[in-house]
């Protein structure tokens, strides 16, 4: 596990930009696994100025998202989708058809989430897979749990993440109660893991996850067995480790 301390926001989007630059241009068909939430922001608006400034060639790049709220359409403002959009594809030449988030207003759980397993194993496997990381230790929306889920599932969102997630939407009421999310399992199967954390509300589950036991009542410690995996984190992020 390497562990790279940014200042802060600003110096943690930077070096994920980074890496995530240095893949695209020694991979140019690469697939990224990418996630939404604020973390990420700041690493896509970099994205954006390598693509901007002509570093960065987006046009065989593929993309699988981790997650997608259930009940959210494409047009949602609210909705993964949109979010991916509006903070990325929009802004650089990645091909639509190149990008890949789970239904929002699938109906049928199981056949939802087979779709999304066989569009996740079409690409080929993920070469980069981005991540934040959730206050109880979830990534993607895999909530604490007695095991770990294999490959995409549909989860119900525990109050703490509703409540975290609550300040994105008008009234909490609004926060949908389910979610799509690609497994920890597939997340595994990424040849790269790259996780990024910023401000002092992560500093205790940074340590627990990496550092405590691994226990899928902290999805994130099972990255711990993964063979590379990078973290960048902001001082306030990293203050426990
Ligand atoms: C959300 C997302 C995760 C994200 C996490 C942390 O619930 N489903 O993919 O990593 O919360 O979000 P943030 O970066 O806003 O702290």
């Amino acid at each position: 596990m390497r562990i790279y301390e940014a200042k802060d926001y600003e110096g943690m989007s930077r070096k994920a930009a980074n890496i995530i630059a240095a893949q695209i241009v020694m991979k140019p068909d690469c697939v990224l696994g990418l996630a939404t939430g604020s973390s990420p922001i700041g690493t896509y608006k970099r994205l954006i100025e390598g693509y901007e400034n002509g570093d960065l060639d987006f046009s065989e790049v593929k993309s699988v998202n981790l997650d997608e709220y259930k009940g959210l359409s494409k047009e949602n403002d609210q909705s993964y989708y949109y979010f991916m959009n509006e903070k990325l594809f929009r802004h650089v030449n990645i091909k639509p058809e190149n990008t890949n988030l789970p239904d929002g207003l699938a109906t049928d759980d199981d056949a939802e989430c087979t779709r999304y397993d066989a569009v996740v194993a079409a690409t080929g496997g993920i070469d980069l897979q981005l991540l934040g990381l959730g206050h109880n230790g979830h990534i993607g929306f895999n909530e604490p749990a007695q095991e770990y889920a294999k490959g995409t599932n549909c989860v119900a969102l525990t109050q703490s993440t509703i409540d975290a997630n609550s300040r994105l939407f008008e009234k909490a009421e609004d926060v949908p109660r389910f979610a799509y999310t690609m497994g920890v399992g597939t997340i595994m199967k990424a040849r790269k893991i790259l996780i990024i954390v910023s401000g002092a509300d992560k500093a205790k589950i940074v340590r627990k996850a990496f550092f405590g036991p691994v226990t899928p009542e902290v999805p994130a410690s099972i990255l711990q067995f993964h063979n590379d995996v990078t973290i960048v984190g902001d001082e306030a992020a990293l203050a426990e480790i």
